[in-house]
């Protein structure tokens, strides 16, 4: 049956990907990120009811398009699959030109959902991606990725906001040379239902490299803690105001910073190649893990700032970490000085340089990294 549908599947274009059991699905799900899924109930190891469930609850991804396809005739059965999450159950036998023309309109089906989902009522833009940034430690460079990915997105046009969204000093405007004379923390200080676009227009501070800040507090006497309705009320703002919001978030965990990271659509980890520095970002990891927030949504970068051979290497922390590596920053102590003097991301004021190339390459991931993980 597996290769019949593999075959006729193939025979229309699809790349088919095949597992033999119930755990080898979930991994395979997990790392190759397919579009649709074909399920049998009876499965050697458990059985596809559970695994339906599994791709909802635990991989947390709510519009993968599942198909079941059983021998399991009774009503009951179907009940039960339907329950679980599937959004088709078909029952053996079954024509596999039958199963490609129900793969593609499900497929066309979740595709217009997911247009639909992404459009507000009254034509609005499309809702914006929130990409959070946060450092495995406090100081490896998280804000001055922050200011560069802010800067690449602009480059391509896109409109982005970055925000940093800490409780007691922010640095981010210094990457920048602008001197805000409102920040977040004017926000956190109302209720937060009357966080609202209009609102937060107003302390949004224009850039020359176009990108949008929105700057953490400045002063001692502005220091405020974060609650997560006022980080989802301005999160929910400001995904209609822009085509990436980049958060950058303190490496401590707080209600603020799990609210920022359940609402992310992708998470990226700033890591030093150091066993210290790993040792922090596994701990970071599991934290996420225990915050139920989906694995598949979480990239690294490294970070090189000081001149030293890596001790470890980019696939070795690949391997250790188990997420995606969308890039590594090499070191450049001097050009990081120099920005923060000027007022200038590196990747504006040295856009020839290696360390520039390098951030535009993860940019261009970002970019392209396809949006899985559903809130
Ligand atoms: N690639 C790099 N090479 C050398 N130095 C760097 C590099 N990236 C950042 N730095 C420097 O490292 C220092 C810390 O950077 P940054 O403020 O971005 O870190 P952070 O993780 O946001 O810190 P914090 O935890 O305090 O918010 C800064 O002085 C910055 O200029
Ligand atoms: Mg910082």
């Amino acid at each position: 049956m597996l290769k019949l549908m593999s075959h006729s599947l193939q025979m229309e274009g699809y790349t088919v990907i095949t597992a033999m059991t119930g755990a080898e699905a979930l991994d395979k799900i997990h790392s190759e990120q397919p579009d649709l899924v074909i399920l049998d109930i009876m499965l050697p190891d458990t059985n596809g009811i559970e695994i339906c469930r599994r791709i909802r609850q635990v991989l947390h991804l709510g519009d993968l398009p599942i198909i079941i396809l059983s021998g399991q005739t009774e009503l009951s059965a179907k009940i039960q699959g339907l329950e679980a999450g599937a959004d088709e159950y078909v029952t053996k036998p079954v024509d596999p030109k039958e199963m490609t023309v129900r793969v593609k309109s499900l497929l066309a089906r979740t595709q217009r959902l997911r247009q639909v989902m992404a459009t507000p009522i009254g034509q609005r833009s499309r809702r914006g991606k929130v990409v959070a940034m946060i450092g495995a430690k406090g100081g490896v460079g998280t804000t001055t990725l922050v200011a560069n990915l802010a800067v690449g997105l602009s480059m391509r046009n896109f409109k982005n906001v970055a925000v940093e969204l800490r409780p007691y000093f922010g640095t981010l405007v210094r990457h920048f040379g602008v001197n805000p004379s409102s920040t977040l923390n004017d926000l956190m200080e109302m209720t937060p239902k009357t966080i609202s676009e209009a609102q937060i227009n107003q302390r949004l501070l224009p850039t020359q490299q176009g990108a949008q800040l929105l700057a953490g507090p400045q002063q001692l006497k502005e220091y405020r803690e974060a609650q997560p309705e006022h980080v989802e009320a301005l999160l929910e703002n400001l995904v209609n105001m822009a085509e990436y919001v980049l958060l950058d978030l303190p490496h401590m965990p707080s209600v603020a910073n799990r609210a920022a990271l359940r609402a992310a659509n992708t998470i990226i980890i700033a890591v030093e190649p150091e066993p210290s520095c790993v040792a922090s970002a596994q701990a970071l990891l599991e934290l996420l893990r225990a915050w139920t927030i989906s694995p598949a949504i979480i990239k690294f970068v490294i970070v090189n700032r000081m001149q030293s051979v890596q001790t470890i290497s980019a696939a070795e922390l690949e391997r250790m970490l188990e997420c995606e590596l969308l890039g590594t920053v090499p070191a450049a102590p001097e050009m990081a000085a120099v920005s923060l003097t000027m007022g200038s991301p590196i990747i504006a004021y040295a856009p020839t340089s290696l360390v520039a190339s390098t951030l535009q390459d993860i940019t261009g991931r970002l970019v392209a990294a396809r949006a899985v993980g559903v809130r």
